[in-house]
């Protein structure tokens, strides 16, 4: 295990001001989280609280470089630095995941003291034992061996952990994607959105037809009030909530040839996945629905025989439970949704038959 002590938790709206994203006092928050957990899993706390002592903040230090945003998963990093006679010098940085991305770092001067009186009192050695120091001599080889484990879920989300628990090591971006019926209010971004689309563009398709087609709808929008209306009640209720609503279509026939196109969909579909993982990349979910009624989405926007209507998308950031449409649908939201496991659908030999890693 690394000396540099890790925890992760997913931003949510809550944290973040007028400006859509994290506030600045919420590293302040964050860093004193870390810490405890540190504290904790070195046994530090245990050892502290029969001496009638504690930690008090003297001086922080932040450098904030990139912002965070509702929805990203921030891997705090925290160690100690420096610890003698009644001071320690603990640091932190706040890491993007999965791409590594350095959002901030910081660093506070702690002052050991006697709780009652508040003074100042040198550090026991039993404690001094507890924290591995980082110095800076070790502090880039240690970050350097660091930075691909990062972009492995392998810690824990400090809240609302929706990773799904996947049997195997997935990547992040499999892992933290789902569902949503709960949105925050805050839009997506012109860039954001054309970078979902640039992803669906690099999908693959049968005799690279790409016979995907998308209608993209912001709320606020005319258009964004007739898509929500072809969609069922059920649906209705929450996806009206999210900032855009794009109807998936798709070219029934190939270009060259007007003949069929049998996996139109299935290759829809496959741009679909691109969009939704660039959207879990940014901080971003998608809720893909059926509930809608085709016939009525295709006469509202004009849509050519030779096309047909298949899904339609919500997008957003996820929401807080002040969000929700409803307590049932914030409640849906607190779990992943279960799975067939991988011997219901991966057959080898025959149908049926379930494969077996010949190496398991
Ligand atoms: C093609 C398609 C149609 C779907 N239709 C609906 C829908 O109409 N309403 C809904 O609430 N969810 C709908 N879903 C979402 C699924 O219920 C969801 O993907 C599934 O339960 C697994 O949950 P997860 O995506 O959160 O992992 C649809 C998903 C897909 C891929």
């Amino acid at each position: 295990m690394s000396d540099i002590f890790r925890q992760r938790l997913r931003v949510t709206a809550a944290m973040t001001d007028e400006n859509g994203h994290v506030n600045n006092v919420e590293y302040i928050r964050w860093m004193q989280q870390v810490a405890i957990a540190h504290s904790r899993a070195q046994g530090g706390l245990a050892i502290l609280e029969p001496l009638g002592c504690t930690w008090v903040a003297r001086r922080h230090e932040i450098e904030y470089l990139q912002p965070a945003l509702p929805g990203q998963i921030i891997e705090l990093q925290t160690w100690v630095s420096d610890l003698r006679k009644v001071r320690s010098l603990r640091k932190y940085r706040f890491v993007r995941c999965p791409d590594g991305m350095l959002l901030a770092q910081a660093q506070t001067d702690w002052v050991f003291v006697e709780t009652a009186s508040g003074r100042p009192r040198s550090v026991p050695d039993a404690l001094i034992r507890c924290y591995p120091l980082v110095g800076p001599e070790r502090e880039q080889g240690l970050l350097a061996a660091l930075r691909y484990e990062t972009s492995l879920a392998d810690q824990p989300v400090l809240a609302a952990d929706l990773l799904a628990p996947a049997a195997t090591p997935l990547h992040p971006l499999l892992r933290s994607r789902f569902s949503p019926y709960v949105f925050a209010p805050r839009p997506v971004a012109g860039a954001d959105l054309a970078a979902l689309f640039e992803a669906a563009r690099w999908a693959p398709s049968a005799y690279n037809e790409q016979p995907w087609r998308y209608l993209l709808t912001e709320r606020g929008s005319e258009a964004f009030a007739q898509l929500l209306a072809c969609l069922v009640p059920g649906n209705q209720e929450w996806a009206g909530r999210a900032p855009v609503l794009v109807l998936c279509l798709c070219q029934r026939q190939f270009s060259a040839n007007g003949k069929p196109n049998p996996t139109a969909a299935h290759d829809l579909g496959l741009a679909t996945g691109n969009l939704q993982i660039e959207a879990g990349a940014r901080g971003l979910q998608v809720h893909p629905m059926s509930g809608f009624d085709p016939a009525a989405a295709a006469a509202t926007f004009a849509v050519p025989e030779t096309v047909r209507p298949v899904a339609v998308l919500a997008i957003g950031y996820t929401g807080d439970q002040e969000d929700a449409a409803s307590a049932e649908l914030w409640q849906r939201d607190q779990q992943r949704r279960p799975r067939r496991p991988t011997s219901d659908f991966l057959f080898a030999g025959r149908y049926g038959q379930p494969w077996q890693a010949a190496d398991a």
